[in-house]
């Protein structure tokens, strides 16, 4: 009895897991009732692959993230008035998510592709969209303003290690004092990145509405 309702249980948790990625999916690729924003959602899905296919290791995934995924991340930005620096936006998922919540004057956002940076700047006049490397983070932003957050969808676990080890110490450093580090990764176990590194975590929230399902977690310097 106790076997059956615990497969069940499975079963049921499958089925949702199934649904939420075909959803996930559906959104990228298929049309919905308003042909325009597909066709801009279309577009970012294929800007995306052609950017993969160009540099899979630096793009680290071959779809944008989902919704779910960047209000998660969105969420983990603690109150505050200090700056929210977003890297490696991509097409924009979770510049999306943090505009909903941050107002444009404290956001910047970093990316180091330039195909992906127009077309930040088209979606998203009002923000700062910087073209640059996240291993020299500490030269973009202004000296006299503190960062609240950090908010990476970089695929640290890609990159060579010297990359990874400057990019990490930048985060660090401009977060030092009273900044966080909000990092998403596709590895569901296991020390992430930042905390080998060092890092304290915060908090951790597992995101399985993302294709792939995907581990977002807050840390302090
Ligand atoms: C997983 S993708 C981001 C997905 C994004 N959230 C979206 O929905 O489109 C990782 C991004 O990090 C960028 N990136 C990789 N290395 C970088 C670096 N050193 N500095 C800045 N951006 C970088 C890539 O160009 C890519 O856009």
């Amino acid at each position: 009895m106790k076997m059956l309702s615990r497969a069940q249980a499975t079963q049921g948790r499958l089925l949702a897991l199934t649904q939420a990625l075909s959803r996930q999916a559906l959104h990228a690729v298929t049309p919905c009732l308003s042909k325009a924003p597909f066709l801009a959602r279309f577009e970012r899905a294929g800007a995306f692959v052609a950017q993969w296919a160009h540099a899979p290791r630096a793009v680290g995934a071959v779809c944008p993230s989902g919704i779910s995924l960047a209000r998660r991340m969105a969420a983990m930005v603690p109150p505050g008035d200090g700056l929210v620096v977003e890297l490696g936006a991509g097409t924009g998922a979770v510049t999306r998510a943090l505009r909903a919540r941050i107002a444009p004057e404290r956001l910047i956002i970093i990316e180091r592709l330039p195909a992906f940076c127009r077309l930040l700047r088209t979606r998203f006049p009002e923000l700062a969209i910087i073209q640059g490397d996240a291993a020299r983070l500490g030269d973009y932003l202004p000296p006299d303003r503190p960062v609240s957050a950090v908010v990476s969808s970089l695929p640290l676990l890609s990159l060579p290690a010297p990359a990874q080890n400057a990019i990490v110490e930048q985060m660090r450093k401009v977060t030092a004092g009273q900044g966080c580090i909000i990092q998403f990764t596709y590895a569901l176990w296991g020390r992430s990145t930042l905390a080998r590194a060092g890092c304290s975590r915060e908090t951790r929230a597992m995101v399985l509405r993302n294709l792939p399902p995907a581990r977002v977690e807050r840390f302090r310097p």
